[in-house]
């Protein structure tokens, strides 16, 4: 029986509450920290304090009836129109979403009810992506009942729009590209997968979760960037994440139609419900007005000079890490990436790039393993800048520790990874994926495993 946990039988002091969740933090990533790749995006204390305050105006405020609420309407208006305007699409249309997940989720159904109305006989609708396209796509696929089409990526990690022709059918409602993917960074080919798309009839949606609001401002900030947005007649949608680098509070993105009747199939109308008629354009029902009214702040604080800066810094600061790995022995960049987001793998048998991540993890880096191929991941922001020397100086003693001891591959961290990604039946690492979820979310199970928790819900 584990331990158990009841609302205590009276609320506890703010003071024992914010001092509780205080010391269960502690152990967690720091996201104010440059030793952190991945999941955050901060910029400082005078952004944070702004968007915080923004969420905390409309903490309590519910977007999901814009009537009652009506600023919360203009806001996302101008937020979509903002965005819209940013990607090349004047008169784009669409909604704000909840993160780039509910953007990926939404596009797959939008188009699925798309195909099927204005094509009767649709039995199984197929949508190809590469690899690559995130993982969201995959669970949008499982969600809304569509097959997914593998499209190879060639040696540089880009689809190839041959490839992808190849795999058209008479099913096929979508292609997915990325502008830039998440493993490796890489813009794929837009231009040469629009022109296809429009040939042939099929919606494009590039999923710019990442680069939406990172690559139009490196463009503007004079560098070379392929052109992916709604500048390409073939593309139909785009999902950008206002909670990456747009820099807003968690619970922001936007998803962008290059016409209504496209965006109208993603409405969900039901005129004859007993609580009232109901309209919804996205998959939740409450919406936090916080997460609006702190994306329109971010953009309103920022302001393009702002924008311009952060991907400047940014850019310079991934250039930097890229050229000082590529400078390490036994070390290479995976594709060509030219953005904020890149990989980096072992070219040398002799040093597993696993047993790399354990050596900089237990220095207090706080890095993203990859598989397929095995790498390590970096997403870069401004707050990385500072710590460029330092990172490459860790980076290049871990490659030769683990060169000078190969037995770190079996230990630690590396050894699950390893594991893990070399295991030839992935049906055996499903299983042990499922195992360990339902021992996580068991009702025994002691998620937090930590500080500050206790069986009266932290009273201690
Ligand atoms: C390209 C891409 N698409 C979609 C997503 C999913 O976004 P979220 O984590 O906000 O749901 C991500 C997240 O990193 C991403 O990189």
């Amino acid at each position: 029986m584990g331990e158990r946990f009841v609302i205590p039988a009276k609320g506890l002091s703010k003071e024992h509450i914010l001092r509780a969740l205080g010391e269960r933090k502690a152990g967690d990533a720091d996201f104010m920290s440059p030793r952190t790749w991945s999941l955050v995006y901060y910029l400082g204390e005078e952004h944070t304090a702004l968007v915080r305050e923004a969420y905390n105006l409309y903490f309590s405020e519910n977007a999901l009836n814009p009537l009652a609420f009506k600023s919360l309407r203009s806001l996302e208006h101008e937020i979509v129109r903002m965005a819209a305007d940013l990607l090349g699409g004047g008169d784009a249309v669409g909604t704000m979403t909840s993160g780039g997940t509910e953007s990926c989720l939404l596009a797959v159904k939008t188009w699925r009810d798309y195909a099927r109305a204005r094509r009767p006989l649709l039995r199984k609708p197929e949508m190809i992506l590469a690899d690559t396209a995130h993982v969201a796509w995959e669970k949008g696929a499982d969600y809304f009942d569509v097959k997914i089409v593998r499209a190879p990526v060639g040696p540089d990690f880009r689809m190839d729009a041959a490839a992808v022709e190849k795999k058209i059918t008479k099913n096929t409602i979508l292609i997915v590209a990325s502008a830039p993917d998440y493993p490796h960074g890489m813009v794929d080919p837009i231009a040469e997968l629009g022109e296809l798309a429009a040939r042939r009839k099929i919606p494009l949606h590039v999923d710019a979760c990442l680069g939406g609001f990172f690559l139009p401002f490196a463009e503007r900030a004079g560098y070379s960037v392929p052109t992916f947005d709604f500048r390409i007649p073939g593309v139909s949608s785009i999902s950008a994440d206002l909670h990456k680098y747009a820099f807003a509070a968690k619970g922001a993105s936007v998803l962008l139609y290059r016409d209504m009747d496209f965006f109208e199939k993603q409405f969900f109308v039901s005129e004859s419900w007993p609580g009232g008629v109901f309209l919804s354009t996205g998959l939740l029902g409450t919406r936090p007005g916080g997460a609006i009214a702190a994306a329109w702040a971010a953009l309103m604080g920022m302001g393009m000079e702002g924008y311009l800066e952060m991907a400047k810094t940014t850019m310079e600061t991934a250039r930097r890490l890229r050229e000082g790995i590529g400078a390490i022995a036994g070390l290479e960049i995976i594709g060509e990436p030219m953005g904020s987001v890149f990989s980096y793998r072992s070219r040398d048998p002799k040093v597993d790039i696993y047993a790399v991540g354990d050596r900089m993890e237990a220095k207090g880096w706080h890095i993203d393993r990859l598989q397929r191929p095995e790498g390590l991941h970096a997403m870069v922001t401004p707050r990385h800048a500072i710590v460029v020397d330092h990172y490459l100086a860790d980076l290049a003693e871990a490659v030769v520790a683990v060169r000078a001891n190969p037995d770190l591959k079996r230990q630690g961290d590396a050894a699950t990874y390893g594991m893990i990604a070399r295991v030839p039946l992935r049906g055996a690492v499903r299983h042990e994926v499922f195992k360990m979820a339902r021992s996580m979310y068991g009702a025994e199970a002691r998620p937090d495993a930590g500080l500050g928790s206790g069986s009266d819900g932290g009273n201690k």
